[in-house]
C-alpha cells in the first residue's frame, strides 16, 4: 500500500517556526520518521509540500491513481478552504487529518475544521507522534 503524506502551507519551516508551538523537529526529519514508520508496517510512502491552496489540490487529485491513503495536515487551510475539502469528498480515499497542535486548545478560529467531516478521523495535539499515530490509523483503515 502507498501513502501520501501532504503538508500545508508553513510546514516547510517546521524546527524553526513557532518552536514553542510546533516543536524542533524539522518537516524533513519528520518525514524520515514517518517514511520509516511506513516501511516498518509494510507500506509505501511519499511526501509532498505546498503553500499553496491549488497545488494541494491538485496532489489530492491525482492520488487517485497513485495512492491509497493520505495523511494531511492542511495547516491553516484546515480552517477554511472549502475547496481542499471538496477535494477529498471527490477523490474517495481515506484522510486522516493531523495537527502538531492541539487545535481545541488555542485560537477560536482553529476549532473549526472544515475538512474533519469528510476525512476518516483527527489525530491533533502530539507533535509529530501525531503524524506516526496516523500511520498506525491508516494501517487500520486499509487493512
Ligand atoms: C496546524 C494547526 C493550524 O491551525 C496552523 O494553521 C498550522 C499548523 C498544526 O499542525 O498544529 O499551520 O495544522
Amino acid at each position: 500500500k502507498k501513502i501520501l503524506l501532504i503538508h500545508g502551507p508553513n510546514l516547510n519551516l517546521l524546527g524553526e517556526r513557532e518552536p514553542g508551538i510546533y516543536g524542533r523537529d524539522s518537516m524533513a526529519s519528520i518525514n524520515a520518521e514517518v517514511v520509516d514508520k511506513c516501511q516498518k508496517n509494510g507500506m509505501e510512502c511519499v511526501v509532498f509540500q505546498s503553500n499553496s491552496e491549488g497545488a494541494i489540490i491538485d496532489r489530492i487529485h491525482a492520488a487517485r491513481e497513485d495512492c491509497d491513503a493520505i495523511i494531511l495536515n492542511a495547516g491553516a487551510y484546515t480552517h477554511y478552504s472549502i475547496a481542499i475539502r471538496d477535494a477529498i469528498a471527490a477523490v474517495r480515499l481515506p484522510v486522516v487529518e493531523v495537527h502538531l497542535s492541539n487545535v481545541y486548545a488555542r485560537e477560536e478560529f482553529r476549532h473549526v475544521s472544515v475538512i474533519g467531516p469528510v476525512c476518516a478521523g483527527v489525530i491533533a495535539g502530539f507533535g509529530k507522534n501525531s503524524y506516526l499515530l496516523a500511520v498506525d490509523a491508516v494501517k487500520g483503515l486499509l487493512a
